[in-house]
């Protein structure tokens, strides 16, 4: 039956005011930090060839297997089509542009950010959903430990600055192509003597992708796994000496991390690096099971995998949806107009929308009501609203040319002339 209502489709929210309001303050930190560490933004399309995320996220995971929007665009009859997704995240498209728009010169360095809204057709629950959005940062072009180190600095300085309670930086190595196949071929032998333990869904990724069975929720995966072997003991040389070398460098940046060598990731393209900042925040205001804010890591073969010149590359996102559930916990009621214009009659009503003009251009949040209300209403209405001052406007007052600004926390009133300067100076003062 058709819907008498059409409501938006599950897993994507309406984001009102209210929420925008809060979520603003955050993105506005994002970009303000990002910027002091040299991201310049990029904007890339909200839809990809499906192929980019098949060979840049990788085929055994759940985000390509079961989780993308993915139609045939452009069909014709005798004609297929191209595939094509709406983005479920950010890193293989970022890199599709740096490739496509020759931004990978030999030697050079680039550094990237982010924000917009990314898409997985996910089971939703709080801190889960279908659309929700993402700020983040790339940094191509540097191998060196010092790259990651600077990349969790400029998520750390970002996260510092919101109220999001008690966050841990987890970090793993997950080695890379030459060490990594020996850990896994250990983990698959491991996992495969205690395969019926498992959940159905890890049965069929110990075939696909066993590394994310360490990652699965359920209680019997995790009582297998918790006796596996990690991946510290495979490491080769020269990952363990990144890896090393970058937790120098955070302790020198007094960032506190915790090594957690059962971070996996979701992703298919990580090498050595990884690590994910969790909130520890529990009961109403916590995240509950979607708790990690913000991950990522080194993606050293990507940009290769990918058709580019050989570069490595680092990067993070953060879940803006999660972040701004955090920051609603204690964000304090909003703050209410600098002041609320109540005109009485046409003559006052034209002289009220030029005073509010010009006051808005300087920036001052002015409120009027627009429906010709009587002077009970549009008081009741100032007061609701929260209006710092209120200011009437009859008759008398467009003869006098002077009005009376009432400040509603005291009582106070105060005289001034009707003079958009003379009113900016005393809601000033
Ligand atoms: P990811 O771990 O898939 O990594 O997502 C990063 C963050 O996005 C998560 O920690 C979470 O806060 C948020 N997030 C993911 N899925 C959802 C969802 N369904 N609903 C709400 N929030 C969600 C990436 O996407 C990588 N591209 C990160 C990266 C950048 N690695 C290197 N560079």
């Amino acid at each position: 039956m058709a819907e008498k209502h059409i409501t938006a489709v599950k897993g994507m929210n309406d984001l009102l005011p209210e929420a925008t309001a809060l979520w603003r303050p955050i993105e506005d930190k994002a970009k303000r930090t990002l910027s002091a560490f040299g991201f310049g933004e990029v904007r890339t399309p909200i839809l990809e060839k499906t192929s980019l995320f098949v060979r840049g996220v990788g085929e055994g995971t759940d985000i390509v297997n079961k989780e993308m929007y993915t139609f045939e665009d452009g069909a014709t009859e005798g004609k297929a089509g191209t595939l094509v997704s709406l983005r479920p995240e950010g890193t293989a498209p970022a890199v599709r542009a740096a490739i496509e728009h020759s931004q990978l010169t030999q030697g050079a360095l680039v550094r990237w950010f982010y924000l917009g809204p990314m898409f997985r057709r996910e089971r939703q629950q709080k801190g889960r959903y279908r659309q929700f959005f993402q700020v983040g940062a790339e940094i191509y072009g540097a191998a060196a430990p010092q790259a990651d180190a600077e990349l969790i600095d400029a998520a750390y300085s970002f996260l510092r600055q919101l109220d999001l309670g008690e966050l841990t930086l987890e970090i793993n190595s997950l080695g890379d192509a030459q060490c990594r196949p020996k850990y896994v071929e250990a983990l698959i032998a491991s996992l495969k003597s205690r395969a019926a333990d498992l959940c159905p869904e890890c049965q069929r990724r110990l075939e696909t992708n066993p590394l994310r069975v360490l990652d699965c929720k359920s209680e019997a995966c995790q009582r297998v796994t918790a006796d596996t072997p990690t991946i510290d003991g495979f490491l080769c040389g020269g990952c363990q000496e990144h890896f090393r070398r970058v937790l120098e460098l955070l302790d020198g940046l007094g960032i506190p991390y915790t090594v957690n060598p059962r971070i996996v990731r979701g992703l298919d393209y990580y090498t050595r690096t990884v690590f994910e900042f969790v909130s520890r925040e529990t009961g109403e205001g916590g995240l509950g099971s979607q708790s990690t804010v913000c991950a990522g890591g080194r993606y050293d073969t990507l940009i290769g995998d990918l058709g580019g010149p050989a570069t490595p590359a680092v990067g993070f996102a953060a879940g803006l949806d999660r972040l701004a559930l955090l920051c609603a916990r204690n964000a304090p009621a909003s703050s209410g107009p600098d002041l609320a214009i109540v005109p009485l009659g046409d003559a006052a009503v034209m002289k009220a929308l030029q005073l509010a003009s010009s006051l808005r251009r300087e920036g001052l949040w002015v409120d009027m009501d627009l429906r010709g209300s009587g002077l009970k209403s549009q008081m009741r209405r100032a007061d609701k609203a929260g209006a710092r001052c209120v200011l009437v406007l009859g008759d008398s007052e467009l003869e006098q040319g002077t009005v009376s600004l009432k400040r509603m926390a005291t009582g106070e009133c105060v005289q001034t002339a009707l003079e958009p300067d003379a009113i900016r100076q005393a809601l000033q003062s």
